[in-house]
């Protein structure tokens, strides 16, 4: 077999070979994604860290200890202290014996969507055509020789297979694949063969069913179709019913694909013929405005690097001692380095962005490069779509009323009164607002609203905190008002653009406060609640959307 011939460009830097997030493979293939030796400069506990990170990844978000020590092939006390230092940069919280990715695990990924600058630019195109044509529209980019999404504008269908931001998927079950392979190397056909002999049923790819015996052996040709038509079908190569056309996004400068734009369909809809017949036209209409974005896109603004994280993380030592574990803290901070006008950057940059000293921002760099988190080019570094391995399949999946739930049962503890938070109803008149979570206390004497509850908007703390959050000292209070005995405070909730979209209360018995009482001993809780549900929501719809309810 011969590759298809690659256009005349300068060669992409050599691609790892796909990696196997969560395959039940050993642990030191699975963790690594890397089958060679680490190299002698490598962060150990950075490796450990990650492997943790991609465990509870592959898993959905959760897994205990004892999971964790068999999925990564840790020792349970290296586990614990893992899990401990990831609670203290906020990656996780600990539940008991789980471990749970939190939404600010998201800044991760955010940091490698923000560099690539293609979900900016090209995010509202994709929502625009699921609209127009009443499907599902994707983006994807290549990774190895797989495929990884950047971006899902999912319609909610009873008969739908959606994948998530950041899931991998094997290159030739799928409508993009052939896109990037028509612009394959040799060595990167001969890498995908390796692959697909040392993993004949995709288990380093959670993400898709099992592939079965025989099929996908016309990959070649069908790369050297898709690099002459400039589309692909996928029809049903993923599983039965799900059937894909996909056009590529070319990157102005180079003319290689940036990234693979898809219509996702299923067959009770329209056949793979169908869709190249009736919706290949309109996507290509679309791509061509896609292109002419990426053309005309200003180059951007470098965005602000982070805080001093390297003080942080010496303070954090301080604090806990043997259970924090440093140099996994410093090595997390070096992602973060990267985003919007900082894609690319030279160790004196991650140096001084994270105030690590160079040699600690060195030893980092090469762990990640080891991992296939960086790739390295001309002393230069940028980050690798692996990156979205660390978390954000399952967050970027999240709800408004999950990402709230262990904040309103940590403020319910601490005030010992019941809390939750609730959303406008759309439409409603006279106004109504809902409650989309509750975080109830045991005490005999409680209020006792269920998730689900419409309330006169007018009449309640809620209500009047979304409708006039702007109110002088932003908080609202209602006195018996629904019900004799019943008192609440209420703050509103915003988005990244300052918008009130919801709203948090903690509720009590007039026997137990006055008003007065009210604001003194529970608006200070409130808020600092508050503020942490719009730090977690800000950073998990920077790129996604989460539904209110
Ligand atoms: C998807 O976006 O879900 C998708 C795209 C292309 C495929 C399959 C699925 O071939």
């Amino acid at each position: 077999m011969t590759a298809a011939t690659p256009l005349p460009s300068p060669p992409s830097p050599p691609s790892p070979p796909s990696p196997h997030s969560s395959s039940p493979l050993p642990p030191s293939s699975c963790s690594a994604g890397n089958e060679a030796q680490p190299p002698a400069e490598a962060v150990a506990p950075l490796i450990r860290g990650v492997a943790v990170l991609e465990a509870l990844t592959g898993a959905g978000g959760t897994l205990s200890a004892s999971a964790l020590e068999r999925r990564t092939g840790l020792a349970r006390s290296t586990v614990d202290r893992i899990t401990a230092t990831l609670a203290r940069t906020g990656y996780v919280r600990l539940d008991g014996r789980d471990a749970v990715l939190t939404p600010r695990v998201m800044e991760l990924g955010n940091a490698y969507l923000a560099a690539l600058r293609l979900p900016a630019l090209l995010d509202a195109h994709a929502d625009a055509l699921a609209d127009e044509l009443d499907e599902s529209v994707s983006l994807a980019v290549a990774d190895g020789d797989g495929i990884r999404f950047i971006h899902q504008a999912t319609r909610r269908r009873a008969l739908s297979v959606s994948f998530r931001i950041g899931d991998l998927l094997p290159a030739e079950r799928t409508a993009p694949g052939p896109l990037f392979a028509a612009q394959w190397t040799e060595p990167e056909w001969t890498a995908w063969r390796a692959r697909r002999t040392a993993d004949p049923t995709d288990a380093g790819f959670p993400a898709v069913p099992p592939r079965g015996p025989g099929g996908q052996d016309d990959f070649v040709s069908r790369a050297e179709r898709a690099r002459q038509d400039g589309w692909a079908l996928d029809d049903q190569l993923i599983e039965p019913g799900l059937v894909a056309v996909s056009v590529p996004v070319r990157d102005p400068a180079s003319g290689r694909p940036a990234c693979v734009a898809s219509v996702v369909s299923h067959t009770s809809r329209h056949t793979a013929a169908d869709l190249r017949d009736t919706l290949l036209p309109r996507l290509r209409t679309a791509v061509t405005a896609m292109e002419r974005e990426l053309r005309e896109a200003r180059p951007p603004e470098p965005g602000p690097p982070p805080a001093d994280l390297a003080t942080w993380t010496t303070a954090s030592k301080h604090e806990l001692g043997r259970d924090f574990v440093e140099s996994l803290a410093r090595g997390l901070t070096v992602l973060t380095a990267f985003g919007e006008g900082r894609s690319v950057l030279t160790l004196t940059d991650v140096a001084k962005a994270t105030g690590l000293a160079r040699a600690t921002a060195r030893r980092a760099l090469i762990t990640y490069e080891h991992l296939g988190l960086v790739t390295a080019q001309d002393r230069t570094f940028a980050l690798t779509p692996r990156v979205l391995s660390l978390g954000y399949p399952p967050l970027s999946r999240t709800t408004l009323a999950r990402l709230v739930a262990p904040h309103l049962r940590a403020l319910a503890d601490h005030l010992n009164e019941p809390t939750a938070l609730a959303v406008s109803v759309p439409g409603s008149a006279p106004e109504e607002i809902q409650y989309i979570a509750v975080a109830a206390t045991s005490r005999v004497l409680t209020v006792d609203i269920t998730v689900g509850t419409r309330l006169p908007a007018t009449h309640t703390a809620l209500g009047r905190a979304l409708l006039t959050p702007d109110a002088p000292p932003g908080y609202a209070l209602a006195d018996e008002e629904l019900e004799s005995g019943l008192r609440s405070i209420a703050v509103p909730v915003r988005d990244r653009a300052g918008r009130p979209i919801a709203a948090l209360n903690v509720a009590t018995h007039a026997a137990r406060r006055t008003l007065d009482d009210c604001v003194t001993d529970f608006l200070p809780a409130l808020r600092t609640t508050a503020n942490a549900i719009q730090t977690d929501l800000h950073t998990a719809t920077r790129f996604t959307r989460i539904p209110l309810s």
